[in-house]
Protein backbone atom coordinates (compact mmCIF):
# COMPACT_ATOMS: atom_id res chain seq x y z
CA UNK A 1 0.00 0.00 0.00
CA UNK A 2 1.54 3.60 -0.38
CA UNK A 3 2.74 5.27 2.46
CA UNK A 4 3.00 8.83 2.39
CA UNK A 5 6.32 10.46 1.60
CA UNK A 6 8.45 12.24 4.06
CA UNK A 7 7.68 16.05 4.44
CA UNK A 8 10.96 17.45 1.80
CA UNK A 9 12.44 19.52 4.55
CA UNK A 10 14.52 20.74 6.02
CA UNK A 11 17.75 20.96 8.02
CA UNK A 12 16.59 21.23 11.71
CA UNK A 13 19.23 20.17 13.14
CA UNK A 14 19.97 22.22 16.34
CA UNK A 15 23.72 22.48 16.75
CA UNK A 16 23.59 23.36 20.19
CA UNK A 17 22.69 19.63 20.94
CA UNK A 18 25.49 17.39 21.40
CA UNK A 19 23.54 14.43 19.74
CA UNK A 20 24.06 16.68 16.66
CA UNK A 21 27.52 17.75 17.48
CA UNK A 22 28.64 13.80 17.73
CA UNK A 23 26.66 12.34 15.17
CA UNK A 24 28.63 14.97 12.92
CA UNK A 25 32.47 14.08 14.45
CA UNK A 26 30.95 10.39 14.05
CA UNK A 27 30.38 11.03 10.68
CA UNK A 28 33.70 12.32 9.78
CA UNK A 29 35.33 9.29 11.84
CA UNK A 30 33.39 7.26 9.57
CA UNK A 31 34.47 8.46 6.32
CA UNK A 32 38.10 8.79 7.60
CA UNK A 33 38.16 5.00 8.50
CA UNK A 34 36.25 3.54 5.46
CA UNK A 35 35.34 6.03 2.90
CA UNK A 36 33.08 8.30 1.42
CA UNK A 37 30.23 5.68 0.71
CA UNK A 38 29.65 5.53 4.66
CA UNK A 39 29.49 9.30 4.88
CA UNK A 40 25.44 8.77 5.22
CA UNK A 41 25.13 5.64 7.64
CA UNK A 42 23.40 7.20 11.04
CA UNK A 43 25.42 7.30 13.47
CA UNK A 44 23.15 5.93 16.37
CA UNK A 45 23.94 8.28 19.17
CA UNK A 46 22.31 7.27 22.21
CA UNK A 47 21.76 8.25 25.63
CA UNK A 48 24.44 5.74 27.66
CA UNK A 49 24.77 3.86 30.86
CA UNK A 50 28.00 4.27 31.77
CA UNK A 51 28.42 7.98 30.05
CA UNK A 52 27.13 10.99 28.66
CA UNK A 53 25.72 9.35 24.99
CA UNK A 54 27.03 6.06 22.77
CA UNK A 55 27.64 5.78 19.36
CA UNK A 56 26.15 2.29 18.15
CA UNK A 57 26.85 2.33 14.54
CA UNK A 58 29.57 -0.29 14.74
CA UNK A 59 27.03 -3.12 14.75
CA UNK A 60 25.39 -2.69 11.61
CA UNK A 61 28.91 -1.32 10.00
CA UNK A 62 30.30 -4.84 11.52
CA UNK A 63 27.47 -6.55 9.41
CA UNK A 64 28.17 -4.58 6.23
CA UNK A 65 31.84 -5.09 6.62
CA UNK A 66 32.00 -8.52 7.32
CA UNK A 67 34.33 -8.01 10.10
CA UNK A 68 33.88 -8.68 13.97
CA UNK A 69 32.10 -5.70 15.33
CA UNK A 70 34.52 -4.67 18.51
CA UNK A 71 36.96 -4.18 15.70
CA UNK A 72 35.19 -1.80 13.66
CA UNK A 73 34.66 0.01 16.87
CA UNK A 74 38.26 -0.03 17.52
CA UNK A 75 38.77 1.52 14.15
CA UNK A 76 36.24 4.27 14.21
CA UNK A 77 37.47 5.53 17.76
CA UNK A 78 40.59 5.67 16.17
CA UNK A 79 39.55 8.11 13.71
CA UNK A 80 37.07 10.00 16.03
CA UNK A 81 38.56 13.48 16.59
CA UNK A 82 36.38 14.63 19.97
CA UNK A 83 38.88 17.06 20.55
CA UNK A 84 37.72 20.33 22.90
CA UNK A 85 34.25 18.31 22.82
CA UNK A 86 34.60 14.94 24.94
CA UNK A 87 36.98 12.85 26.44
CA UNK A 88 39.17 10.22 24.81
CA UNK A 89 36.55 7.53 23.12
CA UNK A 90 35.71 4.35 24.87
CA UNK A 91 35.10 0.91 23.09
CA UNK A 92 32.44 -1.09 25.46
CA UNK A 93 30.65 -3.91 25.13
CA UNK A 94 29.93 -5.79 21.93
CA UNK A 95 31.21 -2.56 20.13
CA UNK A 96 29.57 0.62 21.42
CA UNK A 97 31.14 3.73 21.57
CA UNK A 98 30.71 5.72 24.68
CA UNK A 99 31.61 9.37 25.31
CA UNK A 100 31.60 11.36 28.09
CA UNK A 101 31.37 15.13 27.30
CA UNK A 102 34.00 17.88 28.91
CA UNK A 103 32.25 19.48 31.60
CA UNK A 104 33.53 22.86 30.14
CA UNK A 105 32.09 22.34 26.69
CA UNK A 106 28.72 21.76 28.26
CA UNK A 107 28.74 24.88 29.95
CA UNK A 108 29.73 27.04 26.84
CA UNK A 109 27.08 25.60 24.90
CA UNK A 110 24.35 26.65 27.64
CA UNK A 111 25.96 29.71 27.82
CA UNK A 112 25.53 30.26 24.04
CA UNK A 113 21.97 28.70 24.44
CA UNK A 114 21.13 31.15 26.67
CA UNK A 115 22.25 34.33 24.65
CA UNK A 116 20.31 32.96 21.86
CA UNK A 117 16.74 34.57 21.57
CA UNK A 118 15.43 31.10 20.08
CA UNK A 119 17.19 28.74 22.53
CA UNK A 120 18.74 26.75 19.97
CA UNK A 121 15.60 26.10 17.98
CA UNK A 122 16.49 26.32 14.17
CA UNK A 123 14.77 27.79 11.42
CA UNK A 124 13.20 25.72 8.77
CA UNK A 125 14.88 25.92 5.70
CA UNK A 126 13.30 26.30 3.15
CA UNK A 127 9.79 27.56 5.39
CA UNK A 128 6.77 25.19 3.77
CA UNK A 129 2.89 25.36 3.75
CA UNK A 130 1.58 23.04 5.81
CA UNK A 131 -2.42 22.57 6.35
CA UNK A 132 -3.84 21.33 9.79
CA UNK A 133 -7.16 20.17 9.82
CA UNK A 134 -8.04 19.95 13.41
CA UNK A 135 -11.11 20.76 16.21
CA UNK A 136 -13.97 20.06 13.68
CA UNK A 137 -16.73 19.81 15.91
CA UNK A 138 -20.27 18.92 14.38
CA UNK A 139 -22.68 21.82 14.02
CA UNK A 140 -25.86 21.30 16.54
CA UNK A 141 -23.87 18.60 18.44
CA UNK A 142 -22.21 18.21 21.18
CA UNK A 143 -18.53 18.94 21.05
CA UNK A 144 -17.29 15.74 22.76
CA UNK A 145 -13.97 15.08 24.77
CA UNK A 146 -12.86 13.24 21.61
CA UNK A 147 -12.71 17.10 20.14
CA UNK A 148 -11.03 18.58 23.24
CA UNK A 149 -8.07 16.02 22.02
CA UNK A 150 -8.41 16.83 18.41
CA UNK A 151 -8.26 20.56 19.28
CA UNK A 152 -5.83 20.94 21.54
CA UNK A 153 -3.36 18.26 19.97
CA UNK A 154 -4.01 20.31 16.70
CA UNK A 155 -3.60 23.48 18.22
CA UNK A 156 0.18 22.48 19.94
CA UNK A 157 1.48 21.11 16.55
CA UNK A 158 0.24 24.84 14.59
CA UNK A 159 2.09 26.19 17.57
CA UNK A 160 5.23 24.37 16.71
CA UNK A 161 5.64 24.10 13.60
CA UNK A 162 4.61 27.61 13.21
CA UNK A 163 7.75 28.51 15.54
CA UNK A 164 9.91 26.96 13.22
CA UNK A 165 9.18 29.63 10.50
CA UNK A 166 6.56 27.31 8.59
CA UNK A 167 3.57 28.88 7.28
CA UNK A 168 0.07 27.44 8.91
CA UNK A 169 -3.24 27.24 7.87
CA UNK A 170 -5.65 26.29 10.41
CA UNK A 171 -8.41 24.37 9.48
CA UNK A 172 -11.46 23.86 11.27
CA UNK A 173 -13.33 21.61 8.99
CA UNK A 174 -16.37 22.13 10.77
CA UNK A 175 -19.05 19.91 10.06
CA UNK A 176 -21.85 22.27 9.12
CA UNK A 177 -23.88 20.14 6.21
CA UNK A 178 -25.63 17.12 5.27
CA UNK A 179 -28.80 15.50 5.99
CA UNK A 180 -29.97 16.02 9.77
CA UNK A 181 -30.18 19.55 9.29
CA UNK A 182 -33.25 18.86 7.84
CA UNK A 183 -34.78 17.45 11.08
CA UNK A 184 -32.61 20.32 13.11
CA UNK A 185 -34.42 23.06 10.83
CA UNK A 186 -37.77 21.70 11.53
CA UNK A 187 -37.26 21.26 15.29
CA UNK A 188 -35.96 24.70 15.74
CA UNK A 189 -38.94 25.71 13.94
CA UNK A 190 -41.21 23.70 15.62
CA UNK A 191 -40.00 25.22 19.18
CA UNK A 192 -39.80 29.04 18.07
CA UNK A 193 -36.39 30.51 16.59
CA UNK A 194 -35.89 32.26 19.75
CA UNK A 195 -36.17 28.84 22.43
CA UNK A 196 -33.97 27.51 19.82
CA UNK A 197 -31.48 30.12 19.98
CA UNK A 198 -31.01 30.61 23.53
CA UNK A 199 -30.83 26.88 24.01
CA UNK A 200 -27.97 26.31 21.75
CA UNK A 201 -26.07 29.12 22.90
CA UNK A 202 -25.90 28.27 26.21
CA UNK A 203 -24.40 25.01 24.66
CA UNK A 204 -27.53 23.01 25.58
CA UNK A 205 -26.85 21.27 22.46
CA UNK A 206 -27.51 17.19 23.25
CA UNK A 207 -30.84 18.20 24.45
CA UNK A 208 -31.50 20.15 21.05
CA UNK A 209 -30.68 17.09 19.08
CA UNK A 210 -31.99 14.43 21.16
CA UNK A 211 -35.42 16.02 20.77
CA UNK A 212 -35.23 16.61 17.34
CA UNK A 213 -34.29 12.86 16.88
CA UNK A 214 -36.57 11.57 18.75
CA UNK A 215 -39.75 13.30 17.20
CA UNK A 216 -38.14 12.37 13.62
CA UNK A 217 -37.61 8.71 14.45
CA UNK A 218 -41.76 8.71 15.96
CA UNK A 219 -43.60 11.25 13.57
CA UNK A 220 -43.44 10.49 10.09
CA UNK A 221 -45.16 13.84 8.83
CA UNK A 222 -42.53 15.75 10.53
CA UNK A 223 -39.72 12.76 9.36
CA UNK A 224 -41.40 14.19 5.60
CA UNK A 225 -41.15 17.31 6.51
CA UNK A 226 -37.28 16.95 7.40
CA UNK A 227 -36.60 15.08 4.49
CA UNK A 228 -38.28 18.05 2.02
CA UNK A 229 -36.34 20.72 4.12
CA UNK A 230 -33.07 18.97 3.12
CA UNK A 231 -33.79 19.47 -0.50
CA UNK A 232 -35.01 22.70 0.22
CA UNK A 233 -31.19 23.04 2.00
CA UNK A 234 -29.43 21.45 -0.93
CA UNK A 235 -31.57 23.99 -3.41
CA UNK A 236 -30.40 26.91 -1.64
CA UNK A 237 -34.37 28.02 -0.73
CA UNK A 238 -33.12 31.18 0.97
CA UNK A 239 -35.59 31.32 4.31
CA UNK A 240 -33.63 27.67 4.97
CA UNK A 241 -30.74 28.90 4.85
CA UNK A 242 -31.50 31.39 6.96
CA UNK A 243 -32.76 28.82 9.50
CA UNK A 244 -29.74 26.78 9.00
CA UNK A 245 -27.11 29.81 9.29
CA UNK A 246 -28.90 30.44 12.82
CA UNK A 247 -27.91 26.53 13.62
CA UNK A 248 -24.29 27.39 12.27
CA UNK A 249 -23.58 30.77 13.99
CA UNK A 250 -24.98 29.84 17.74
CA UNK A 251 -23.18 26.55 18.12
CA UNK A 252 -19.88 28.94 16.52
CA UNK A 253 -20.86 31.16 19.27
CA UNK A 254 -20.66 28.32 21.92
CA UNK A 255 -17.30 26.29 20.31
CA UNK A 256 -15.95 29.91 20.41
CA UNK A 257 -16.27 30.48 24.37
CA UNK A 258 -14.81 26.97 24.65
CA UNK A 259 -11.46 27.89 22.38
CA UNK A 260 -11.10 31.09 24.25
CA UNK A 261 -11.40 29.30 27.44
CA UNK A 262 -9.13 27.19 26.51
CA UNK A 263 -6.80 29.05 24.98
CA UNK A 264 -7.29 27.76 21.55
CA UNK A 265 -5.43 29.86 18.62
CA UNK A 266 -8.73 29.05 16.32
CA UNK A 267 -10.43 32.14 15.06
CA UNK A 268 -13.35 32.09 12.92
CA UNK A 269 -11.01 33.32 10.04
CA UNK A 270 -9.98 29.65 10.62
CA UNK A 271 -13.63 27.90 9.74
CA UNK A 272 -13.02 25.96 6.40
CA UNK A 273 -16.62 24.32 6.94
CA UNK A 274 -18.18 21.14 5.06
CA UNK A 275 -20.65 23.85 3.28
CA UNK A 276 -17.56 25.76 2.39
CA UNK A 277 -16.91 22.93 -0.63
CA UNK A 278 -20.20 22.70 -1.57
CA UNK A 279 -19.70 24.71 -5.09
CA UNK A 280 -16.37 22.30 -5.98
CA UNK A 281 -17.92 19.12 -5.44
CA UNK A 282 -19.52 18.90 -9.01
CA UNK A 283 -15.91 19.69 -10.38
CA UNK A 284 -14.56 17.20 -8.14
CA UNK A 285 -16.99 14.06 -9.55
CA UNK A 286 -16.27 15.63 -13.06
CA UNK A 287 -12.77 15.23 -12.89
CA UNK A 288 -12.61 12.26 -10.99
CA UNK A 289 -15.05 10.58 -13.88
CA UNK A 290 -12.98 12.27 -16.61
CA UNK A 291 -9.32 10.59 -15.37
CA UNK A 292 -11.01 7.12 -15.17
CA UNK A 293 -10.46 7.26 -11.40
CA UNK A 294 -14.14 7.13 -10.59
CA UNK A 295 -16.78 5.17 -12.00
CA UNK A 296 -21.01 4.59 -11.88
CA UNK A 297 -21.26 1.49 -9.65
CA UNK A 298 -25.27 0.61 -8.97
CA UNK A 299 -26.14 4.57 -10.01
CA UNK A 300 -23.69 6.18 -7.82
CA UNK A 301 -20.10 7.44 -8.79
CA UNK A 302 -17.74 5.23 -6.90
CA UNK A 303 -13.70 5.10 -7.08
CA UNK A 304 -12.34 2.05 -5.80
CA UNK A 305 -8.30 2.57 -4.79
CA UNK A 306 -6.18 -0.35 -5.13
CA UNK A 307 -5.43 -2.20 -2.35
CA UNK A 308 -8.69 -1.70 -0.49
CA UNK A 309 -11.32 -4.61 0.19
CA UNK A 310 -13.86 -5.59 2.10
CA UNK A 311 -15.13 -8.28 4.12
CA UNK A 312 -16.38 -10.13 0.93
CA UNK A 313 -12.95 -9.75 -1.00
CA UNK A 314 -14.46 -7.32 -2.96
CA UNK A 315 -13.13 -3.93 -3.52
CA UNK A 316 -14.38 -1.19 -1.15
CA UNK A 317 -15.73 2.20 -2.92
CA UNK A 318 -15.84 5.71 -1.97
CA UNK A 319 -19.05 6.74 -2.67
CA UNK A 320 -18.18 9.83 -4.42
CA UNK A 321 -21.89 10.94 -5.75
CA UNK A 322 -24.73 8.81 -4.57
CA UNK A 323 -27.49 7.16 -6.58
CA UNK A 324 -29.64 10.34 -5.65
CA UNK A 325 -27.58 12.55 -6.30
CA UNK A 326 -26.33 13.73 -3.19
CA UNK A 327 -23.06 13.96 -1.76
CA UNK A 328 -21.42 12.83 1.23
CA UNK A 329 -18.49 13.52 3.89
CA UNK A 330 -16.08 11.54 1.43
CA UNK A 331 -17.25 13.69 -1.37
CA UNK A 332 -16.35 17.03 0.60
CA UNK A 333 -12.91 15.85 2.08
CA UNK A 334 -11.86 15.18 -1.68
CA UNK A 335 -12.48 18.29 -2.53
CA UNK A 336 -11.10 19.87 0.50
CA UNK A 337 -7.73 18.16 -0.47
CA UNK A 338 -7.29 19.50 -4.25
CA UNK A 339 -8.56 22.58 -2.59
CA UNK A 340 -5.14 22.40 -0.41
CA UNK A 341 -3.02 21.52 -2.67
CA UNK A 342 -4.22 23.17 -5.88
CA UNK A 343 -5.01 26.05 -4.42
CA UNK A 344 -3.55 26.45 -1.01
CA UNK A 345 -0.01 25.28 -2.71
CA UNK A 346 0.36 22.93 0.44
CA UNK A 347 3.40 21.00 0.92
CA UNK A 348 2.26 18.80 3.77
CA UNK A 349 -1.19 17.84 5.52
CA UNK A 350 -2.22 17.18 8.64
CA UNK A 351 -5.06 15.36 9.94
CA UNK A 352 -5.63 15.86 13.60
CA UNK A 353 -8.44 13.51 13.63
CA UNK A 354 -9.76 10.27 15.83
CA UNK A 355 -8.00 6.70 14.97
CA UNK A 356 -11.74 5.50 14.23
CA UNK A 357 -11.39 7.50 10.86
CA UNK A 358 -8.19 5.79 9.52
CA UNK A 359 -9.36 3.65 6.46
CA UNK A 360 -11.56 6.92 5.58
CA UNK A 361 -7.98 8.92 5.07
CA UNK A 362 -5.94 6.10 3.85
CA UNK A 363 -8.65 5.79 1.32
CA UNK A 364 -9.09 9.01 0.50
CA UNK A 365 -5.34 10.05 0.16
CA UNK A 366 -5.55 6.65 -2.27
CA UNK A 367 -7.88 8.45 -4.58
CA UNK A 368 -6.21 11.65 -4.55
CA UNK A 369 -3.08 9.96 -5.45
CA UNK A 370 -4.77 8.38 -8.43
CA UNK A 371 -6.48 11.65 -9.40
CA UNK A 372 -2.42 13.33 -9.54
CA UNK A 373 -3.32 15.53 -6.57
CA UNK A 374 -0.86 13.98 -3.96
CA UNK A 375 2.47 13.78 -5.41
CA UNK A 376 5.73 12.82 -3.85
CA UNK A 377 5.98 16.58 -3.34
CA UNK A 378 3.05 16.52 -0.58
CA UNK A 379 3.22 15.27 2.35
CA UNK A 380 -0.39 13.79 3.83
CA UNK A 381 -0.99 12.65 7.03
CA UNK A 382 -3.36 11.35 9.34
CA UNK A 383 -2.30 12.23 12.98
CA UNK A 384 -4.19 9.49 14.37
CA UNK A 385 -5.94 10.63 17.65
CA UNK A 386 -6.98 7.56 20.62
CA UNK A 387 -9.84 7.34 22.28
CA UNK A 388 -10.50 9.32 26.17
CA UNK A 389 -12.03 7.20 28.12
CA UNK A 390 -14.04 7.80 31.38
CA UNK A 391 -12.21 5.99 34.67
CA UNK A 392 -14.08 2.55 33.59
CA UNK A 393 -12.33 2.56 30.19
CA UNK A 394 -15.54 3.69 28.52
CA UNK A 395 -17.06 6.44 26.70
CA UNK A 396 -17.67 9.65 29.77
CA UNK A 397 -20.76 9.85 30.72
CA UNK A 398 -22.95 11.93 33.32
CA UNK A 399 -24.65 9.52 36.25
CA UNK A 400 -28.13 10.22 33.74
CA UNK A 401 -26.00 8.77 31.09
CA UNK A 402 -25.87 11.57 28.42
CA UNK A 403 -22.09 12.32 27.09
CA UNK A 404 -20.55 15.13 29.21
CA UNK A 405 -20.43 18.56 27.94
CA UNK A 406 -17.10 19.81 27.39
CA UNK A 407 -17.58 23.00 28.85
CA UNK A 408 -18.34 20.99 32.46
CA UNK A 409 -14.92 19.31 32.19
CA UNK A 410 -12.96 22.71 32.02
CA UNK A 411 -14.78 23.88 35.02
CA UNK A 412 -14.70 21.15 36.95
CA UNK A 413 -11.06 20.93 36.15
CA UNK A 414 -11.15 24.75 36.93
CA UNK A 415 -12.79 24.14 40.53
CA UNK A 416 -10.79 20.70 41.69
CA UNK A 417 -7.49 23.19 40.62
CA UNK A 418 -8.77 26.14 43.07
CA UNK A 419 -8.79 23.88 46.08
CA UNK A 420 -5.85 22.13 45.20
CA UNK A 421 -4.15 25.53 45.49
CA UNK A 422 -6.82 27.12 47.62
CA UNK A 423 -4.78 27.26 51.09
CA UNK A 424 -1.73 29.04 49.50
CA UNK A 425 -3.79 32.19 48.74
CA UNK A 426 -6.29 34.99 50.74
CA UNK A 427 -6.68 37.11 47.80
CA UNK A 428 -9.81 35.63 46.03
CA UNK A 429 -8.87 37.48 42.70
CA UNK A 430 -4.94 35.91 42.52
CA UNK A 431 -6.48 32.64 43.34
CA UNK A 432 -9.18 32.45 40.98
CA UNK A 433 -6.20 33.21 38.32
CA UNK A 434 -3.89 30.61 38.67
CA UNK A 435 -6.41 28.39 39.38
CA UNK A 436 -7.69 28.98 35.68
CA UNK A 437 -4.12 29.01 34.56
CA UNK A 438 -3.58 25.80 36.73
CA UNK A 439 -6.63 23.74 35.64
CA UNK A 440 -6.72 24.25 32.10
CA UNK A 441 -3.10 23.89 32.03
CA UNK A 442 -3.82 20.32 33.64
CA UNK A 443 -6.54 19.70 31.31
CA UNK A 444 -4.56 20.27 28.51
CA UNK A 445 -1.15 18.77 29.47
CA UNK A 446 -2.69 15.54 30.75
CA UNK A 447 -4.16 15.23 26.88
CA UNK A 448 -0.66 16.62 25.12
CA UNK A 449 1.63 14.01 27.51
CA UNK A 450 -0.08 11.19 26.42
CA UNK A 451 1.49 9.67 22.61
CA UNK A 452 -1.52 10.97 20.83
CA UNK A 453 -2.47 7.69 18.94
CA UNK A 454 -2.97 5.63 22.38
CA UNK A 455 -6.34 5.86 24.45
CA UNK A 456 -5.84 7.15 27.98
CA UNK A 457 -8.67 7.37 30.88
CA UNK A 458 -9.43 10.79 31.80
CA UNK A 459 -8.35 11.38 35.42
CA UNK A 460 -8.91 14.51 37.33
CA UNK A 461 -6.54 13.37 40.46
CA UNK A 462 -3.89 12.04 38.12
CA UNK A 463 -3.52 14.69 36.00
CA UNK A 464 -4.04 17.86 38.66
CA UNK A 465 -0.95 15.62 40.85
CA UNK A 466 1.73 17.99 41.67
CA UNK A 467 4.31 15.28 40.96
CA UNK A 468 4.80 13.62 37.98
CA UNK A 469 4.53 14.02 34.46
CA UNK A 470 2.04 16.63 34.82
CA UNK A 471 0.58 20.44 34.26
CA UNK A 472 1.25 21.69 37.38
CA UNK A 473 4.64 19.86 38.07
CA UNK A 474 5.60 21.74 35.19
CA UNK A 475 4.02 25.01 35.95
CA UNK A 476 5.05 24.73 39.50
CA UNK A 477 9.11 24.24 38.49
CA UNK A 478 8.25 27.53 36.63
CA UNK A 479 6.89 29.58 39.11
CA UNK A 480 10.03 28.03 41.83
CA UNK A 481 11.84 30.02 39.48
CA UNK A 482 10.75 33.37 39.18
CA UNK A 483 10.26 33.13 43.11
CA UNK A 484 14.05 32.63 43.39
CA UNK A 485 14.27 35.95 41.20
CA UNK A 486 11.97 37.75 43.19
CA UNK A 487 13.96 36.95 46.03
CA UNK A 488 17.17 38.14 44.62
CA UNK A 489 15.18 40.98 43.40
CA UNK A 490 16.21 40.54 40.12
CA UNK A 491 14.22 40.01 36.64
CA UNK A 492 15.11 36.15 35.10
CA UNK A 493 15.89 38.55 31.87
CA UNK A 494 18.97 40.41 33.69
CA UNK A 495 20.69 36.80 34.22
CA UNK A 496 23.33 36.76 31.59
CA UNK A 497 26.38 35.61 34.43
CA UNK A 498 28.64 32.95 32.90
CA UNK A 499 28.09 29.27 33.59
CA UNK A 500 30.15 26.83 35.49
CA UNK A 501 29.18 23.14 36.22
CA UNK A 502 30.75 21.66 39.04
CA UNK A 503 27.70 20.02 40.45
CA UNK A 504 26.76 16.86 38.84
CA UNK A 505 23.13 18.40 39.44
CA UNK A 506 24.09 21.29 37.66
CA UNK A 507 25.60 19.52 34.84
CA UNK A 508 23.03 17.20 34.13
CA UNK A 509 20.29 20.27 34.13
CA UNK A 510 22.41 21.62 31.48
CA UNK A 511 22.81 19.18 29.25
CA UNK A 512 19.22 18.02 29.31
CA UNK A 513 18.12 21.86 27.87
CA UNK A 514 20.91 21.81 24.93
CA UNK A 515 18.21 18.98 23.61
CA UNK A 516 15.60 21.57 23.08
CA UNK A 517 16.26 22.88 19.20
CA UNK A 518 16.20 19.04 18.13
CA UNK A 519 13.12 17.86 20.22
CA UNK A 520 10.70 21.07 18.85
CA UNK A 521 11.90 19.70 15.47
CA UNK A 522 11.39 15.97 15.78
CA UNK A 523 7.74 16.94 17.28
CA UNK A 524 7.33 19.19 14.52
CA UNK A 525 8.53 16.50 11.33
CA UNK A 526 6.64 13.46 13.37
CA UNK A 527 3.78 15.80 14.63
CA UNK A 528 3.91 14.47 17.66
CA UNK A 529 3.91 17.25 20.91
CA UNK A 530 4.00 14.64 23.19
CA UNK A 531 7.80 14.37 22.32
CA UNK A 532 8.57 18.09 23.64
CA UNK A 533 5.90 17.17 26.58
CA UNK A 534 8.21 14.68 27.31
CA UNK A 535 11.14 16.44 27.03
CA UNK A 536 10.07 19.16 29.56
CA UNK A 537 9.20 16.85 31.97
CA UNK A 538 12.97 15.87 32.02
CA UNK A 539 14.28 19.50 31.63
CA UNK A 540 11.68 20.07 34.96
CA UNK A 541 13.05 16.88 36.69
CA UNK A 542 16.58 17.88 36.21
CA UNK A 543 15.78 21.57 37.87
CA UNK A 544 14.46 20.23 40.45
CA UNK A 545 17.14 18.20 41.72
CA UNK A 546 19.65 20.80 41.14
CA UNK A 547 17.25 23.16 43.21
CA UNK A 548 17.02 20.45 46.18
CA UNK A 549 21.21 19.71 45.63
CA UNK A 550 22.11 23.41 44.81
CA UNK A 551 21.81 26.45 47.12
CA UNK A 552 21.33 29.29 44.54
CA UNK A 553 21.27 32.67 46.41
CA UNK A 554 22.88 30.99 49.23
CA UNK A 555 25.63 29.95 46.69
CA UNK A 556 29.17 29.53 48.21
CA UNK A 557 30.59 32.11 45.77
CA UNK A 558 29.06 34.91 44.19
CA UNK A 559 30.55 33.28 40.61
CA UNK A 560 28.80 30.22 41.37
CA UNK A 561 25.51 32.10 42.42
CA UNK A 562 25.69 33.83 38.79
CA UNK A 563 26.17 30.75 37.24
CA UNK A 564 22.95 29.05 39.31
CA UNK A 565 20.86 32.25 38.47
CA UNK A 566 22.18 31.68 34.95
CA UNK A 567 20.75 28.47 34.98
CA UNK A 568 17.64 28.81 36.75
CA UNK A 569 17.00 31.98 33.80
CA UNK A 570 17.65 29.28 30.64
CA UNK A 571 15.75 26.18 32.64
CA UNK A 572 12.48 29.30 32.95
CA UNK A 573 12.83 30.08 29.43
CA UNK A 574 13.09 26.54 28.08
CA UNK A 575 10.05 25.59 30.04
CA UNK A 576 7.97 28.29 29.40
CA UNK A 577 9.08 28.60 25.57
CA UNK A 578 8.51 24.78 25.13
CA UNK A 579 4.84 25.46 27.18
CA UNK A 580 3.80 28.05 25.06
CA UNK A 581 4.31 25.52 22.35
CA UNK A 582 1.82 23.09 23.96
CA UNK A 583 -0.41 26.03 24.47
CA UNK A 584 0.02 25.50 28.27
CA UNK A 585 -0.52 28.74 30.30
CA UNK A 586 1.66 29.68 33.30
CA UNK A 587 1.11 31.35 36.30
CA UNK A 588 3.30 33.82 37.49
CA UNK A 589 3.21 32.43 40.94
CA UNK A 590 1.64 28.93 42.41
N1 LIG B 1 -16.47 16.55 11.95
C1 LIG B 1 -15.77 15.32 11.97
C2 LIG B 1 -16.09 14.53 13.23
O1 LIG B 1 -16.56 15.09 14.20
C3 LIG B 1 -14.28 15.49 11.91
C4 LIG B 1 -13.74 16.12 10.65
C5 LIG B 1 -12.29 15.87 10.46
N2 LIG B 1 -11.73 16.49 9.29
C6 LIG B 1 -11.91 16.08 8.04
N3 LIG B 1 -11.33 16.74 7.06
N4 LIG B 1 -12.64 15.03 7.75
O2 LIG B 1 -15.88 13.35 13.26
Amino acid sequence: MWRPPVWPVDKLDSMADPREVLAQRVKDALVAAFGTEYADADPLIRPSQFADFQANVALPLAKRLGRPPREVATELAGHLDLTSVAGPPEVSGPGFINITLHSDWIAAQAGTQLSDPRLGVPVASPALKAVVDYSAPNVAKEMHVGHLRTTVVGDAIVRILEHLGHTVVRANHLGDWGTPFGMLIEHLLDIGEAAAREQLTAGEITPFYQAARVTFDSDPAFAERARRRVVALQGGDAETLRLWQVLVDDSKQYYNTIYRRLGVTLTDADLAPESFYNPMLASVCDELAAAGVAVISDGALCAFPPGFTGRDGGPLPVIIRKSDGGYGYDTTDLAAIRYRIKDLHAGRLIYVVAAEQSLHFQMLFAVARQAGWLTDAVCAEHAVIGLVTGADGKRIRTRTGQPVKLITLIDEAVERAAKVIADRYDDPAQRDEIADAVGIGALKYGDLSVARDSSYAFDFDRMLALTGNTGPYLQYATARIRSIFRKAGLEPGESTGSIQLTEEAERALALVMLGFGSVVGQAAEAAEPHVLAAFLFDVASAFTTFYEQCPVLQAPTDSIRESRLALSALALRVLSTGLSLLGVPLPQRM
